[in-house]
């Protein structure tokens, strides 16, 4: 077993409860802070699914933000937020507030509601690390006007997996469509890399017209030019670094004339032996009705405005990524820009995984990535009201099965265990459950997450009088002490509920 050291552990809240000591009411400005009561979870034990179930204004995503600080400053591990309420919007931000000393301390914490946001350390500890962590961020949003620094969310179309565009379950067309795809996807790549985007023009329509200048050709010649195709030799000699001279030629020559797009399509396609291949059954099978339906789609999605002209400049994967959800009002779009998300996140990590068993241990560099969803019930429902909600849930599926091998984790949080999937939630071993109102709610949820043999009647109880705030942990993350009070989430929270003032009687 390898060591672990005091910066291993997540430090999430503070055995305590009714009777708080007095010590938590001072600054901890000039003392160490004390960690006697801090209940702390090696980050080892985050090596599984996670999930998080109570009722609403309970305080889970309050938890769920202290929670990602200590993962992001304890460990190397990346998040991204799969963010459905704004609520972590503002996660790179420090809350001023909660160290202001000009708050009366009993305004921090009310003993007889027993909530408050309380922490240990000083402000300049906390802001030192995770100014340093935060300098990898970056938020992904459809809001107009942007803030600085903000990412635009839009989907690069290579990454839209094929179960999304099948309309129909029929064999045919699916078929069609995968090998439509697997060559478009090859062709926008191809683009991607030779062009600079300084002409304007983008991707999208250079490979549609590709496909359209095909279409344009009698069958008769196509026929021919199929025949040309398989008897000309796949030259590997012509180089990569050709490459992107012949892709020129090829828009260049407008594509017209027989003779014309054979010798271009020829060249493209001997520019990678990929692409030789997937076009082969493009031309061969192809009914232009699958073809049409399939630039429909495109277009139909780029009219919406969710359709990157380029991929993403850098390869590079952020350490903490928000996607903000309620820039996109269409559940159909939010689904497609979680099936990229989720297929990307998914490639990056088998790929890396390929890579590196490739390698010495001793060389592989991966770290863990935390795919983080609130209001999880939403898009990982138990009756899915659509297909592509079906999908997207079948992605969460594969990764709650089998991502854990490569590296992926999640952590989910729901208001309703009942509609949540059961398959998913069948393969969470961290549980959290905060305050739920009824013994019978407290019931069906200890059933739901497979505890029924694991908790007193006592805690049952307990469960049902929680404060805001009050967490018990269960299975594989528990330890002794599994009820604590969660400690104080340092960044901003980004949703903000009604101003109490209206709340109150006009006077
Ligand atoms: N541990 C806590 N200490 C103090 N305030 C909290 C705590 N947990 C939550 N809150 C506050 O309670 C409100 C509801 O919390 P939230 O996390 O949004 O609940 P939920 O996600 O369960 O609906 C928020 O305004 C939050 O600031
Ligand atoms: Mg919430």
């Amino acid at each position: 077993m390898s060591q672990q050291n005091e910066d291993t552990f997540l430090d999430l809240g503070w055995l305590v409860d009714e009777h708080l000591h007095p010590k938590y009411w001072v600054e901890s400005k000039n003392r160490n802070p004390d960690y006697s009561d801090m209940v702390r979870i090696p980050t080892k034990k985050m090596d599984k699914h996670t999930v998080i179930i109570a009722q609403s204004g309970s305080g889970k995503s309050y938890f769920l933000g202290r929670l990602i600080e200590e993962i992001i400053i304890k460990s190397k591990s990346r998040c991204i937020i799969l963010d459905p309420n704004g609520d972590f919007r503002k996660i790179s931000e420090i809350d001023d507030d909660l160290w202001n000393n000009n708050q009366p301390l009993s305004e921090k914490y009310d003993i007889k509601t027993g909530i408050g946001k309380l922490t240990l350390e000083s402000k300049e500890d906390f802001a030192k690390t995770w100014r340093h962590s935060v300098q990898d961020f970056c938020i992904k949003t459809n809001r107009v006007p942007k803030e600085s620094g903000d990412q635009e969310l839009k989907i690069w179309w290579p990454s839209v997996s094929l179960e999304f565009l099948i309309q129909q379950n029929d064999p045919r067309t699916t078929t069609e469509m995968f090998h439509c795809h697997n060559w478009a996807k090859v062709l926008f790549n191809q683009f991607a890399q030779m062009s600079d985007d300084t002409n304007g023009e983008d991707i999208i329509s250079k490979v549609k017209n590709i496909f359209k200048s095909l279409q344009d050709i009698p069958s008769e010649n196509r026929v021919k030019m199929i025949q040309k195709l398989r008897t000309t030799p796949n030259d590997k000699s012509e180089t990569a670094s050709t490459h992107p001279k012949l892709l020129d030629s090829l828009l260049s020559s407008g594509l017209s004339g027989l003779g014309d797009i054979t010798k271009t399509l020829t060249k493209i396609i001997n520019t990678s032996s990929e692409s030789m291949e997937k076009a082969k059954f493009v031309f061969e099978s192809y009914s232009w009705d699958t073809v049409n339906s399939y630039f429909g789609l495109i277009e139909q999605y780029q009219s919406l405005g969710i359709l990157a002209k380029r991929p993403y400049s850098s390869n590079h994967k952020r350490r903490l990524e928000v996607i903000d959800l309620p820039s996109i009002n269409n559940n159909e779009l939010r689904a497609l820009v979680l099936n990229t998300i989720l297929t990307e996140e998914w490639e990056n990590a088998t790929q890396k995984w390929e890579d590196a068993m490739k390698s010495p241990r001793s060389e592989d560099k991966r770290v863990p990535t935390f795919i983080i969803l609130d209001e999880a019930h939403n898009f990982i429902p138990s009756n899915p009201r659509s297909r592509h909600e079906t999908l997207v849930r079948e992605q969460f599926r594969t990764i709650a099965a089998e991502g854990r091998k490569f590296g992926l984790f999640l952590i989910l949080v729901s208001q309703r265990a009942d509609k949540l999937d059961d398959l998913v939630l069948s393969e969470c071993s961290n549980k959290a459950i905060m305050h739920l109102d009824s013994q019978s709610m407290v019931d069906q949820v200890i059933k739901r997450l497979g505890l029924e043999y694991d908790i007193e009647p006592s805690v049952r109880t307990k469960i049902t009088n929680f404060k805001t705030g009050r967490i018990f942990l269960a299975g594989n993350w528990a330890g002794d002490d599994s009820i604590f009070f969660c400690a104080a989430r340092r960044t901003l929270e980004g949703g903000r509920n009604l101003d109490d003032k209206y709340w109150a009687r006009a006077t």
